[in-house]
């Protein structure tokens, strides 16, 4: 069966199209600026003005979704996160503005205090540092409610605080957001693998020598990622997230052959410099490694995989017709 193309192609179990892909980017306040992330070559910081043509070339070439990522002034970040549900901040900006531009392009924010803390944690803290979960969770329920407001699709909680989709999802129904759907970060290990999306956001220097490890999961644990995915679909939660994604391959099948839900992973930024970095030295080969990373994304049972090769590997598998 191995010996032809044909054969191969007639009983491969996995196949990758550019629907697969959820595109995540980098938006800066202003107009007219791009700036590149040192730590992940190829990827750019884009002012709206400058985002709107990659949202177009995003749905030109099959990718159903962006999600955003605002990288906040410092003079905005602050202890209590206020800008994160200011109305007229940058996200809720550029959502209404993409969705103006392009209605059929899905909207993906990240639900999280981090971009705007002046400690760079995803919550707010005690005077010990420790994340206070209640608090935050009403801070949290306004960031939402205010992206829902600016008519984005889809809110991602990836704060990893306990009982956070249960609130937003109760305070988007009491307000009518009855169309906006939740990707929850249910199982969002503390890795070292977000190093570079922390320069590239800006709160890695905030964060210090901080990390998350007092909400997010520790890397040895399974089972916790199991408990921590049935809160969250039993809070309201329409999709899942398990994060980071090849050194957690096993997690994405394991949540989905228990729940069947919808399951996404996410191919995070260290992920994404390894890669490059080895493409860069001539020490694997680019197009092929990258589809490869991808596609076993998928087989491990991911539904969708969020990674900022999406673009790139959308052209790919449109030129070659490996699509179809
Ligand atoms: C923060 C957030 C992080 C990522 C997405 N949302 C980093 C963190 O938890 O510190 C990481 C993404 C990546 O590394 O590509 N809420």
């Amino acid at each position: 069966m191995r010996r032809d193309e044909f054969s191969r192609r007639m009983m491969r179990e996995t196949v990758l199209t550019p629907a697969d892909f959820i595109y995540p980017v980098f938006v800066l306040e202003g107009a007219a600026r791009s700036e590149p992330v040192a730590s992940m070559p190829g990827v750019e910081r884009f002012s709206l003005d400058r985002l709107l043509p990659v949202a177009e070339r995003t749905l030109k070439l099959g990718v159903p979704a962006l999600a955003l990522f605002p990288v906040i002034d410092s003079a905005k970040k602050s202890l209590d996160a206020a800008e994160a549900w200011n109305p007229d901040g940058l996200v809720p900006t550029v959502v209404a503005r993409l969705k103006k531009e392009f209605p059929e392009l899905g909207v993906i924010t990240d639900v999280a205090l981090d971009p705007y803390t002046s400690h760079g944690q995803d919550g707010l803290i005690d005077a010990s540092g420790y994340v206070l979960n209640d608090e935050t969770i009403e801070a949290l329920t306004k960031q939402a409610l205010c992206h829902a407001a600016a008519g984005v699709d889809v809110v991602a909680p990836s704060d990893m605080m306990d009982g956070r989709i249960g609130n937003i999802r109760a305070a988007l129904d009491a307000r009518r957001h009855i169309h906006t759907r939740i990707l929850a970060y249910s199982a969002k290990y503390a890795s070292s693998f977000y190093g570079p999306f922390r320069d590239a956001l800006g709160s890695a220097a905030n964060l210090g020598k901080g990390d998350k490890r007092t909400y997010q999961m520790d890397p040895g644990n399974s089972d916790e990622a199991l408990r921590e995915v049935a809160l969250d679909l039993q809070e309201g939660a329409d999709m899942v997230m398990i994060k980071p994604g090849l050194p957690y391959l096993d997690i994405v099948r394991r949540v989905k052959d228990e729940f069947g839900a919808p399951t996404y992973v996410y191919q995070v930024s260290g992920e994404y410099a390894m890669l490059q970095a080895a493409f860069a030295n001539g020490w694997l080969e680019r197009d092929a490694c990258l589809l490869e990373a991808l596609l076993s994304c998928k087989r491990a049972g991911a539904d969708g995989i969020l990674t900022y090769f999406a673009l790139e590997a959308a052209e790919l598998l449109n030129k070659s017709g490996k699509n179809s």
